[in-house]
């Protein structure tokens, strides 16, 4: 894992790496999706293509944001107080600490553009750190000291991973990573998914979005429903069971308006 960033006054932000411009960000893509402002103008012109073959993309990305905050608000209702969000994305409005600012947060990104505004943004905030760390390195986080020190691992955490397992390929084995969490994690943790589709899109406009992501160095597998119930694992799902984004608990608040069939979500409890 790279260096670790904490968001603390006294350890101030030292880049890992410099940023590539002429290279898109799946980060960034989805910031512009969501109407956000960290991005270049490579991670436009790719969001630009995939709106053209996926027109409803724009509307994945909301009701996905939308599916995070409301299981947000369900999994702290459960008793959750303590989480892990991974793949947490370029904070954009309704970040977990927004949702929950009673809980413990640790945010994991790869993506440097993504940390380094999360780090901004949680300047001050004691309660929620950010690594830069790619998800599946499940010793490096969960061993890392300020996780340690913030999060009591002994007690159930909430491990989110919205919107970013569709960037994991089966080689990357994303299941594994999923049971990996689950063995490691306190009987009582849960886990809230969502995981992108092309059930409801025509078969070649899903090739043609996978295609156009590739163009942009950036591997996307979308799963059918079976696909992304088969990652659970362990892990078994609550009710209402793995749903359409906007079908999943719209009581707790109502989903963003516009409709999105793309994705699928779904919270599930350990076995342990
Ligand atoms: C589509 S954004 C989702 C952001 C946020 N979770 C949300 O739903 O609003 C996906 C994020 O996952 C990150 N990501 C993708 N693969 C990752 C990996 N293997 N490890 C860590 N982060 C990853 C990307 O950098 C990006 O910021």
């Amino acid at each position: 894992m790279d260096e670790p960033i904490r968001a603390s006054k006294d350890n101030p932000f030292r880049p890992v790496a410099e940023i590539d411009e002429s290279v898109p960000s799946v980060a960034r893509v989805y910031d512009y999706a969501l109407g956000g402002s960290h991005n270049f103008a490579v991670d436009r012109a790719l969001a630009e293509r995939v709106f053209k073959v996926v027109p409803g993309y724009r509307d994945f990305a909301h009701a996905n944001r939308s599916f995070l905050r409301r299981s947000v608000l369900w999994l702290r209702e459960h008793g959750i107080h303590q989480f892990i969000d991974l793949g947490s994305g370029i904070p954009t409005v309704g970040n977990v600490h927004e949702i929950a600012p009673d809980a413990k947060i640790v945010y994991v990104d790869r993506d440097l553009i993504a940390v380094t505004h999360s780090h901004m943004i949680l300047r001050g905030h004691d309660n929620a750190i950010v690594l830069q760390a790619e998800a599946s390195d499940i010793d490096g986080i969960l061993g890392h000291e300020d996780v340690r020190d913030l999060l009591d691992l002994s007690q159930p955490v909430g491990l989110l991973t919205v919107a970013v397992l569709h960037f994991m390929s089966d080689d990357d084995d994303p299941a594994g990573v999923l049971a990996g969490y689950h063995d490691a994690l306190a009987p009582g943790s849960m886990l809230a998914m969502s995981h992108a589709s092309g059930d409801d899109l025509k078969p070649d406009m899903t090739a043609a979005a996978v295609s156009e992501f590739k163009l942009g160095s950036v591997s996307v597998t979308p799963r059918t429903a079976d696909e992304v119930e088969g990652l659970l694992g362990p892990w078994r799902a609550v009710e209402p069971g793995l749903v359409r984004l906007d079908e999943w608990h719209p009581e707790v608040e109502p989903p963003a308006q516009r409709k999105s069939s793309h994705g699928y979500a779904v919270v599930a409890e350990s076995t342990r």
